[in-house]
């Protein structure tokens, strides 16, 4: 199979106060094309921090990832962005909208660094939005959309590149339920008819559904696969008293 991320003995600590605060411990990482991982874990156990350095937008401190077979530690700090910008879709929990472009103008943004001319760049982002739906939003400001279409637009900037692999970040955090369930049904598709290899870091349960496999952090050691943290309760469970909760009150019973 082809493997698009390989992740070895990967590393990263931060910096704080006088503190080195351990991040991530040695991540073994295997992702093949086409697969759909959702990646969970409690709050603070590295899951943005893997994220970050799989999308080239942050350097581990040890170990190496070698994604779509680039070692990104052999790129400098320019062709690490470049590299970024033509093989990641990004999508991110606040959606990152820039407030005073149009839905295709922030779209268009990625293909600013390509060869392609003014008009081209127009078509293809006219085209991703079509993709997600918002071919009548093109000319529409993102505070002139609900959050369900602002992360829509998001995903068409994410695809405007044609990217083989797409990253998001909680993308589900900010959403009302209809339009998490709109924008897991469109990473849904993205995946089975367009061949793209996604990896969502989630906290939701029925968002990591939609994925093919579930893997945990616990501070910042990646659990080896169908393990989950010990005293692991997805946070929505959490919110309903346990006996009312469907997953947990028939627990114990026949
Ligand atoms: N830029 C940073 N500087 C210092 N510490 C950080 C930074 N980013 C993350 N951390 C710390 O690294 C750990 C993992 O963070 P993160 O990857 O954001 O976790 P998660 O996404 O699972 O909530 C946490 O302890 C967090 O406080
Ligand atoms: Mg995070």
């Amino acid at each position: 199979m082809d493997t698009i991320i390989q992740a070895k003995k990967l590393s990263k600590q931060y910096a704080q106060d006088e503190n080195r605060v351990t991040a991530l411990k040695e991540v073994d990482l295997e992702i093949s094309r086409g697969e759909f991982t959702a990646l969970m874990g409690p709050s603070g156990s590295g899951k943005s921090t893997l994220l970050h350095l799989i999308a080239a937008m942050d350097r581990p401190s040890g170990g190496e990832v070698l994604v779509l077979g680039q070692d990104l530690r052999a790129l400098g700090n320019r062709a690490l962005a470049r590299w970024r910008n033509a093989h990641i879709g990004f999508i991110f929990q606040s959606f990152n909208l820039i407030p005073v472009l149009t839905a295709l103008e922030n779209v268009a943004l990625p293909l600013k660094l390509t060869q392609l001319t003014a008009k081209e760049q127009i078509e293809h982002a006219v085209t991703a939005l079509q993709l997600v739906g918002l071919g009548d939003r093109v000319h529409h400001f993102p505070r002139q959309l609900s959050g369900g279409q602002e992360q829509r637009v998001a995903i068409a900037r994410a695809i405007v590149t044609d990217p083989d692999l797409i990253l998001a970040d909680e993308p589900t955090g900010n959403l009302d339920a209809a339009s998490a369930d709109d924008f897991l049904g469109l990473l849904s598709a993205l995946n089975k008819e367009h061949a793209k290899t996604i990896v969502m870091v989630t906290h939701d349960p029925h968002a990591a559904h939609f994925a093919g496999r579930v893997r945990y952090l616990d501070k910042g050691v990646l659990l080896p696969e169908g393990q989950v943290p010990q005293d692991w309760i997805p946070p929505h469970v959490r919110a309903v008293p346990l006996a009312a909760n469907p997953v947990f009150g028939s627990a114990g019973q026949p």
